[in-house]
């Protein structure tokens, strides 16, 4: 009781402070999202995000060696598609030569050790810029769902540690994994965005991938048939404990900020690592307002990666790892 206890003894000074801090922001804690395009040397900065670019395959190599001397130790692999190559089942994506395969295996050349995760989905291939395949004025559950088991297969050949399936299908975990054991895949592992919400705040992701999804008769121009409604917090730890019964290796909450209940959530229920993923529009945000001199970026930056951490995430995917590692080291 007061006086006897003073709670602004703890906080004296910064060494008392580094003494009791409860959470550390580490350069391995990160996992990078590159996006990769076709072409030779392309640097190309993507319009709604600034300071974060797309590589083709030979620029990337500077980029992996760059993040790996630094001390971030995973990446995780998209691709733009150009359109030519889009159709409704994502033929594209099975390709052993497709600029995924060639960017995982560019990425291994480059940085063995690096831990090589994968985007699967069928957004980035598909005409319709949807996460499964249409048919009959529907996304397709089962269907998208041998798509994916074969996606994530042909990501694993190419040399991917972890495939990480972001579509929201119902079982495609269980697809996925029951494939890779067998063909032999035993130590593949797999990240599921399982707690992935329909969220606004993946527009400059989109951007970057040109995947939005397209005007269509009888399909709504959005993702909520499969994406979780933001209004919902028990069915969040629903999907991952499904996720993870069907052998899923990480679990993910996407977007980050706005779902930080659904973490804490999550990390009192399960025994697997948490990834959160601090999605594109949490990026563009901070950038935006930061450029106007309106927020301190490096400090706001610093509070929100601390914050997704000490709500229990165990690792984050942020277009930040860089300047985070950056402001750290
Ligand atoms: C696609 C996918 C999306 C993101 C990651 N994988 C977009 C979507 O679901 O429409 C968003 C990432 C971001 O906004 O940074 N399956």
């Amino acid at each position: 009781m007061y006086p006897l206890r003073r709670n602004r003894r703890l906080r004296t000074t910064e060494a008392m402070r580094s003494l009791v801090r409860e959470t550390i922001i580490a350069p391995k804690d990160f996992i990078a999202p590159l996006f990769i395009v076709e072409g030779k040397g392309v640097k190309e900065e993507i319009a709604s995000m600034p300071n974060y670019y797309r590589f083709s395959l030979d620029t990337l190599k500077a980029e992996v060696k760059e993040l790996w001397a630094m001390g971030i130790k995973s990446v995780l692999l998209f691709v733009k598609v150009p359109d030519h190559l889009k159709d409704n089942e994502g033929k594209e994506a099975l390709n052993p030569d497709g600029l995924m395969q060639l960017a995982i295996k560019t990425v291994k050349d480059t940085c063995p050790e690096i831990i090589v995760m994968t985007d699967v989905a069928l957004d980035p291939y598909s005409k319709y810029g949807h996460d499964g395949i249409v048919a009959q004025g529907q996304i397709a559950n089962d269907p998208t769902n041998v798509f994916l088991a074969k996606m994530g297969l042909s990501h694993a050949q190419a040399g991917a540690d972890i495939v990480t399936p972001s579509d929201m299908m119902d079982g495609r975990i269980l697809a996925m994994r029951t494939l890779l054991e067998e063909e032999g895949f035993y130590n593949t592992g797999i990240m599921s965005y399982s707690a992935k919400y329909a969220s606004a705040f993946y527009g400059p992701f989109r951007d970057a991938l040109d995947s939005a999804p397209v005007d269509l008769k009888n399909i709504p121009k959005d993702k909520k048939t499969y994406q979780m409604d933001p209004a919902n917090r028990n069915e969040a730890v629903k999907e991952t404990l499904m996720d993870i019964d069907e052998g899923a290796d990480i679990v993910m909450v996407k977007p980050g900020l706005c779902y930080l209940d659904i973490v804490r959530d999550i990390r009192e229920v399960v025994d697997v690592p948490i990834a959160v993923y601090q999605v594109s529009g949490e990026y563009a945000m901070l950038k935006a307002a930061a450029e106007r001199g309106w927020l301190d970026h490096d400090a706001v930056m610093m509070e929100q990666v601390l914050s997704i951490k000490r709500a229990g995430a165990t690792m984050i995917a942020s277009y930040f790892a860089k300047d985070v590692v950056k402001l750290i080291s």
